[in-house]
């Protein structure tokens, strides 16, 4: 039995993944975080994932991670944290979905593997935010702030004067370089990639900046087979890679050189939009990635 993590058991992911995974030969139950529990009680594993009685799942899909304090959000990767540790394959890990939460932590991990992304800063003081901004405004540069753990473009401000306040969201900065429009048209692009493979991709186009179809984007289909969209399959195969994820969303953009550059990494990515202008089953490519990558890796290490 396979445990799908999700807070929506009856959305189209959740039965799109059970379908997909049930042609595999593997049921599932769809599980909410907020109802397992660490209890050393239960042996002999000391957890309780509802549904499981004393069993373990053969294997973890976590499709959602709900938001919440700090503490039950940390409380919620603990399970997933556990599961690994007692070798059921979880799909992401929950230290590769930690990575890709924090923005700052996937910038810094993107550039340490050589994956092109814009110029980043990250910092709780005031002061050293306030430089960064005055540094780039009078290189004729302009900025983007970002809530560290903001998503669906949701929070995201351009900077392009001095502000009158220190440009921080909840406590801290992160500000990139803004990457300005070829044309009139913004756009940017989003690459599924799962078990080291870019499987599908769209561009999203919009009149404002910030082009989340959440944000009134529009999704275009987009044929990562070209070879004009090689360098966005490869960088984001290359940023998955960089923060340890089975399977990833990868956001990319192009700079005014028209270089690929990877503005952002989502380690519990939908797949919904992309599925509407994509023919491939991406939910079939990425259960059989669970099943016949992962799952199978697992079982050699336990038997080996
Ligand atoms: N450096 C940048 N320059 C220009 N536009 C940007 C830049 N960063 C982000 N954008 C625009 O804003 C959108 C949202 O940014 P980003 O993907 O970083 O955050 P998010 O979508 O809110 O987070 P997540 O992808 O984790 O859900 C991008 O898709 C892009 O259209
Ligand atoms: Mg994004």
């Amino acid at each position: 039995m396979i445990a799908i993590f999700t807070d929506e058991p009856q959305s189209w992911h959740t039965r799109e993944l059970r379908r997909a995974l049930r042609a595999l030969g593997h049921d599932c139950r769809a599980v909410d975080l907020r109802q397992c529990r660490i209890d050393l009680a239960q042996r002999p594993h000391g957890l309780h994932l509802p549904g499981f009685a004393r069993a373990l799942p053969a294997a973890a899909f976590v499709r959602g991670v709900p938001g919440g304090t700090l503490e039950q959000v940390v409380l919620r990767l603990d399970i997933l944290h556990a599961l690994r540790e007692l070798g059921v394959p979880v799909y992401n890990e929950a230290r590769a979905i930690e990575k890709s939460v924090d923005k700052a932590m996937t910038s810094f991990l993107l550039a340490r593997a050589g994956v092109p992304t814009p110029p980043t800063f990250a910092a709780e003081d005031a002061a050293s935010a306030g430089r960064f901004v005055m540094k780039a405004l009078a290189a004729g540069q302009r900025l983007v702030s970002k809530p560290l753990f903001g998503s669906q473009g949701r929070g995201l401000a351009r900077i392009d004067a001095v502000p009158d306040s220190p440009p921080l969201q909840d406590g801290v900065a992160y500000l990139q370089h803004w990457l300005p429009p070829r044309g009139k048209t913004f756009r940017d692009w989003r690459v599924l990639v799962a078990g080291g493979r870019a499987l599908a991709g769209m561009r999203r186009e919009s009149r404002h900046w910030v082009t989340n179809v959440a944000q009134g984007g529009r999704p275009r289909p987009v044929d990562l087979a070209e070879a004009g969209n090689a360098d966005l399959a490869r960088w984001a195969v290359a940023a998955a890679s960089a923060l340890g994820m089975d399977y990833a969303g990868v956001d990319l953009m192009r700079d005014a050189d028209g270089r690929a550059c990877v503005i952002e990494v989502n380690g519990v990515p939908a797949w919904q939009g992309l599925q509407r202008v994509s023919d491939i089953d991406l939910a079939g490519c990425l259960a059989a990635d669970l099943v016949e990558r992962k799952m199978a890796a697992g079982a050699r290490a336990a038997h080996g």
